[in-house]
């Protein structure tokens, strides 16, 4: 087993990870600031989906006698319009599941078969991130503003009713 490499590969993954968690993170606080109800409790949720996801890289990485990375693989695009936020998380979460798959078939041949299992299960969850987007995504397309403003309307009534 090739343990160099297994770390390295996994500490790519910490920092895509870590991206995505700020990217998200940012996304989150300003549908929160919009009162975009549904799209920031989702975005809330998914980055914390991604923080788990970091700690099971981390555990891999510390039991194959690595060290962790904690470097985001760049720093965060100021996307803010409410429709490009959902744009921009769907192609990341393509691009994730992307390089996960690639991961997977670059360890299987050095027989770290742990390590190629994790990022295939990573994979899988990313593409259900993906689709969580993508169908926010259209749904922002289809319905436009009245698909925003129902949303800032539940949180008023919400409000209203505390
Ligand atoms: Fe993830
Ligand atoms: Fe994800």
């Amino acid at each position: 087993m090739n343990r160099i490499h297994s770390i390295e590969l996994l500490n790519k993954a910490v920092g895509d990870e870590l991206q995505s968690i700020y990217q998200y993170l940012y996304f989150h606080f300003h549908y929160e600031d919009k009162a975009y109800e549904m799209l920031s409790k989702l975005f809330e949720r998914i980055s914390i989906v991604e923080m788990k996801h970091l700690e099971m890289l981390a555990d891999r990485i510390l039991f194959l006698g690595g060290d962790v990375e904690l470097r985001p693989t760049k720093g965060v695009e100021k996307v803010n319009e409410p429709q490009k936020m959902v744009e921009m998380a769907k192609n990341m979460e393509n691009e994730s599941a992307r390089n996960y798959n690639e991961w997977a078939k670059m360890i299987s041949e050095e027989t770290d078969v742990v390590t190629k299992r994790l990022f295939e299960e990573l994979a899988s969850q990313e593409e259900a991130h993906y689709n969580e987007f993508d169908i926010e995504n259209n749904n922002c397309k289809d319905f436009g503003d009245m698909y925003l403003a129902l949303q800032s309307m539940k949180r008023y009534k919400k409000d209203s009713a505390e």
